[in-house]
């Protein structure tokens, strides 16, 4: 694995693709076992999951639905902030189990407005599979269920995860360079 750079930033090799393989291996087993009788509704969260959403489910033997999911954030004018919505939403999820993709957990942030948004539709069980997190990071109260691998407070792309928008494409993870 070379070092790579993308516009102005350098990155280096961080997580193989033999590691990214293993470790959503072992996730998808998990899932198997945990939700056999659920008929999970996986709901992908575009666009950085992407990658991580095919391989994972390409080893997800139990039952289920796949669909995937875009967050709009709306910059009004008034001071209530940015309101996010879910796109691309047409399953009826009432009373499902419903399994959010996620590709990385930082904050929390966006996973704490997602599932607010799923808690309305009134879901049976949101269950949460997410092949990064960052724990130094990470200060909300919704468990993530099934984690890949956890990582430092780093800034990482590749593996569907993009800096300005480059990277997704890489079958690796690269972490940014300290200088
Ligand atoms: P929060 O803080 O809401 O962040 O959990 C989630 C979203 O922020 C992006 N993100 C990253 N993207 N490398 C990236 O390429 C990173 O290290 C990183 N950390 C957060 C990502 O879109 C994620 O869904
Ligand atoms: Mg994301």
């Amino acid at each position: 694995m070379q070092r790579v750079t993308l516009k102005d930033k350098t990155f280096v090799p961080y997580i193989t693709s033999d590691k990214i393989s293993a470790s959503v291996k072992q996730l998808a087993q998990k899932i198997n076992t945990d939700l056999v009788n659920d008929m999970p509704l996986f709901l992908v969260v575009l666009n950085g999951s992407f990658m991580f959403a095919a391989d994972l489910l390409k080893e997800v033997t139990i039952p289920c639905e796949i669909s995937f999911i875009k967050l709009a954030s709306y910059h009004g004018t008034s001071s209530t902030g940015t309101v996010t919505e879910m796109i691309g939403l047409t399953e009826e999820i009432k009373g499902r189990t419903v399994v959010v993709v996620e590709d990385i957990v930082d904050t929390g942030v966006t996973l704490e407005k997602l599932v607010a948004l799923l808690t309305k539709k009134e879901v049976k069980q949101i269950k949460v599979a997410s092949f990064l997190l960052k724990p130094e990071a990470y200060k909300k109260d919704i468990a993530v269920d099934y984690v890949g691998m956890e990582i430092p407070n780093d800034f990482v792309v590749g593996y569907g995860l993009d800096y300005d928008g480059l990277g997704r494409n890489m079958k690796e993870i690269f972490v940014l360079e300290s200088k």
